[in-house]
């Protein structure tokens, strides 16, 4: 494996921007900077912030997806930073986002049908992913 390698990292955090939880504005202060970044170094993935919980799929060249998240790691906007995955990746599932935002209210969308999504969890980085893209998908329909 060397530093060009298809690389994906999945974490969840606890936010702790002023209110508990991340206003619109403030994910767009975020997003702004993440896609600036990550449009230089090869990076895609999506963000979701639903309530108290950051989950959010970096995937990209191995050694920028590990030197941004050693970045986002330090950001005092979050706590707790729980690394569900990081590994070789085969194929991106983000190709087209340099940083999709899986907004709050697809989130809510997702839980009319699925009420375990709220405070969504996931145990690995491809049920996150998958997850992830199924929120995005309904949130465009
Ligand atoms: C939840 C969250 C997600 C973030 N996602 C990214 C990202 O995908 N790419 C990125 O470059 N920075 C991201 N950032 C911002 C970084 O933490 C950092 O502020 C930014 O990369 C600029 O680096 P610097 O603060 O060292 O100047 C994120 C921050 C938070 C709180």
């Amino acid at each position: 494996m060397n530093d060009s390698t298809l690389f994906r990292i999945v974490y969840d955090s606890v936010c702790v921007l002023p209110g508990g939880h991340a206003s619109e504005l403030q994910l767009q202060d975020i997003l702004e900077v993440a896609r600036r970044f990550n449009l230089e170094s090869r990076i895609t993935g999506a963000l979701r912030c639903d309530r108290v919980y950051f989950l959010q799929v970096l995937e990209g060249p191995r050694g920028p997806v590990v030197s941004t998240m050693a970045r986002i790691q330090r950001d005092g906007r979050h706590t707790r930073v729980n690394i569900i995955e990081a590994a070789p990746l085969a194929r991106r599932d983000f190709a087209d986002w340099s940083m999709a935002l899986v907004p709050d209210h697809s989130a809510t969308m997702a839980r009319l049908t699925n009420p375990d999504l709220l405070d969504f969890r996931p145990a690995t980085g491809a049920q996150a992913a998958n997850a992830l893209r199924a929120m995005l998908a309904s949130h465009r329909a």
